[in-house]
């Protein structure tokens, strides 16, 4: 059997895959401005139908990007990004301690966000191993992610071995919305799951 690199700081940066060649890493400061753009695109095509339109119309990329300006200046690490060759951004997502240590996992994976034009091909997966590999480097060995319970986002956090914990109101766009929490006990397991499976075996 082949040796699988299994080693959770490096796996994912600076990785490649796909037809066109993306790349997944770390992100910059000066990847706020791609970065608010696509949360504000994403956003309106996701939540359309359950948040208000007055929430959705109201977002501003200008304000998205200086709150992201705002979190890459102190945690950028915590921030991975999927770009293109050409470096347009397609993805993104963040992570760190879980906000409320009541669950039980370590680590949280606070959002994850890919390209509508560029969903379906693989980037969302290799994001979120990304953030799995970011949370095991931080020392924590286990996560969670919410999901509005009406997002069929869920059923990628399923088919990523997500793992149903519990329902519960959390705050969304200035509103309480249903909401699903999925958890991984195993971060490191998953990881080396999928890069056997990338590999062949
Ligand atoms: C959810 C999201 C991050 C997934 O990223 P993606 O790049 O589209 O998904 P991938 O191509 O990596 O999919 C990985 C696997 O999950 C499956 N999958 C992806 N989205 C799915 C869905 N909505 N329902 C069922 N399966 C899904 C894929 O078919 C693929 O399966 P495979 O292992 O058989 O190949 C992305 O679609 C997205 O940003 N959606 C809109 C925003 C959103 O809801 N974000 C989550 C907020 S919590």
């Amino acid at each position: 059997m082949a040796a699988v690199e299994t080693s959770p700081a490096s796996y994912y940066d600076g990785a490649a895959m796909g037809s066109e060649m993306s790349v997944i890493r770390q992100a910059k400061l000066g990847d706020a401005r791609a970065i608010g753009r696509i949360e504000v695109e994403t956003w309106r095509s996701t939540y359309a139908g359950m948040l208000p339109d007055r929430v959705l119309l109201g977002m501003s990329e200008q304000r998205q990007t200086a709150s992201w300006a705002g979190f890459l200046r102190h945690r950028s690490g915590d921030v991975y990004v999927a770009e293109a060759e050409g470096g347009k951004l397609l993805g993104f997502g963040n992570c760190g301690p879980q906000r409320d240590p009541a669950f039980g996992f370590g680590g949280e994976v606070y959002t994850l966000y890919v390209s509508t034009d560029a969903q379906g091909a693989g980037l969302g997966r290799h994001l979120l191993l990304a953030l799995f590999a970011r949370l095991l480097h931080c020392g924590h060995r286990s996560a969670m992610i919410w999901v509005v319970r009406a997002n069929p986002a869920r059923f990628f956090y399923e088919r990523l071995g997500g793992k149903l914990a519990l329902h519960r109101p959390i705050p969304l766009g200035g509103q309480a919305v249903d909401a699903a929490g999925y958890g991984w006990s195993d971060l490191r397991a998953v990881i080396e799951r999928e890069a056997r499976s990338r590999a062949g075996f």
